[in-house]
């Protein structure tokens, strides 16, 4: 394949050249589509109508599934913007609900805009009260993650006013639901795994102090968040609102491409993201941070994690895109000093863990080699158990950080009039056609 050099700057999303594809005796230009920063793509919407062959890419790591104006990575740079503003600058000064503003909007709201929004996402604050009943029907040492995939699916059932796709005004009042109703479903599901009673939630409080008091409060004793431990908790919200195409956000465009309700497709978003290779890191992080124990049994880890017959890998360490160091995870880093110092907690066996793996890993030449570096979950564990989470909770937590990147790119995929129900190829290695063999004539 040869590609020309586009000789004039384009409007984004335009084609800037063209590729040419040589294939059994016959050439196909396809057009080359620059965005505003980042790697062209060669757009191959034709390829099969004029060759008859797909392309092939398993894990899609060279494919660009959609055109999005949302979130922004450099992976090699280690960059992440949201609507063009670096995370660090949103995490250090912003909070949530103005990112959420950020994301659904483009731009950052000035104090009218912040204000209406403010009080559009408090308004849906509380749940249906039926969706207490709903609860029962869960096991008390069910999984929170398990807990938010049916009762997040369940909303669809409790709010039939918001599921029309087709009008923006319920696409938007179920944007705002899920936002709104997200941290009081996540508090829910961890109060029923301890036996607690539900705390409503209030809306004079910040995004995250509320959320914490949803979680720590009970009814003989209130409780009341120290400003740091609510900041902390806002920053760690930002920083895993969005992050472009990943795997969860994938999944509610493919499950929203067909038409599904929104509340279904967070549902989906949520399953999806409770994987180990994905937002179930978290856990696994501190999990294996525990296994590991004191820092004299690191080396013994570092082997296994090289070791090629051993499936085990460092968690929190690697990432698809980001072949530098994760720029959550030096925020994330600092938040969770932060946290520790807020809490009186000097000497942390497991930060002590985290931070001497990390020195290790970062000089080993496998990890260099393969360009390893810590991720966004390597630190957040450690944060969120500081915080008094169970690890449980950790990924809960993650999923209702990620709904509103969800919920944006879903907007954006429904508003997007070229939009098409998703459906993938595939290389078939099956049986080619053969004639079905009666019972009693087979060998
Ligand atoms: N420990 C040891 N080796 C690793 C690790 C690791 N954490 N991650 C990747 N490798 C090796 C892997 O064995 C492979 O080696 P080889 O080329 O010799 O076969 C090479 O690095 C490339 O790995 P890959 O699995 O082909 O890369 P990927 O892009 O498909 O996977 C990943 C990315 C994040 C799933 C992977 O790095 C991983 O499993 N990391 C641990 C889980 C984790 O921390 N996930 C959180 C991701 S960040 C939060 C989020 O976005 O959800």
């Amino acid at each position: 394949m040869t590609t020309s050099v586009p000789t004039s700057q384009q409007r984004p999303g335009t084609p800037s050249g063209t590729a040419t594809v040589n294939y059994q005796g016959k050439s196909i230009e396809l057009p080359v589509l620059r965005g505003s920063v980042g790697p062209e793509v060669i757009d191959i919407r034709k390829l099969y109508g004029e060759t008859g062959a797909f392309t092939y890419d398993p894990g899609f790591t060279s494919t660009a599934s959609c055109e999005s104006s949302i979130t922004y990575i450099d992976g090699d740079e280690g960059i992440l913007l949201y609507r063009g503003y670096p995370i660090e600058q949103l995490a250090e000064h912003g909070d949530f609900l103005e990112t959420c503003y950020l994301l659904l909007y483009g731009d950052l709201p000035n104090a009218t805009q912040m204000k209406e929004f403010d009080r559009a996402i408090t308004y849906h604050t509380m749940v249906h009260e039926q969706i207490n009943y709903f609860f029962r029907g869960f096991r008390r040492d069910a999984h929170p993650m398990a807990v938010m995939v049916g009762t997040v699916g369940a909303l669809s059932a409790f709010y039939h006013d918001s599921t029309d796709i087709n009008d923006p005004h319920q696409r938007m009042v179920a944007s705002f639901r899920m936002i709104a109703k997200m941290p009081t479903i996540a508090a829910m599901a961890y109060k029923y795994t301890i036996g607690q009673p539900f705390v409503y939630p209030r809306n004079d409080l910040g995004y995250a102090e509320n959320f914490l008091r949803m979680c720590f409060a009970v009814p003989a004793e209130d409780y009341k968040a120290s400003p740091v431990l609510s900041r902390a908790l806002e920053r760690i919200f930002i920083l895993h609102a969005d992050h472009e195409q990943n795997a969860s956000t994938s999944t509610v465009r493919l499950a929203g491409s067909s038409g599904a309700n929104p509340f279904a497709c967070i549902a989906a978003g949520i399953a999806c993201l409770w994987g180990p290779a994905h937002g179930g890191a978290n856990e696994a992080a501190l999990t294996m941070l525990e296994e590991i124990g004191s820092v004299d049994r690191i080396p013994e880890f570092i082997a296994r994690a090289k070791d090629k017959n051993d499936p085990f890998r460092l968690m929190g360490f690697g990432h698809r895109v980001y072949k530098n160091y994760d720029p959550r995870a030096k925020v994330m880093q600092k938040t969770s000093h932060e946290v520790l110092d807020e809490l009186g907690i000097k000497n942390d066996p497991l930060l002590a863990v985290a931070m001497e793996l990390e020195k290790i890993a970062l000089h080993d030449d496998y990890f260099v080699e393969k360009k390893l570096y810590p991720n966004i979950d390597f630190y957040s564990g450690i944060t969120l158990r500081a915080l008094g989470f169970p690890t449980t909770m950790f990924t809960a937590l993650f999923a209702l950080a990620r709904t509103v990147g969800w919920i944006a790119q879903w907007t954006e995929m429904i508003e997007d009039p070229a939009q098409k129900i998703g459906r993938p190829r595939q290389l078939y290695t099956g049986a080619a056609r053969r004639e079905y063999v009666p019972l009693n004539k087979r060998g």
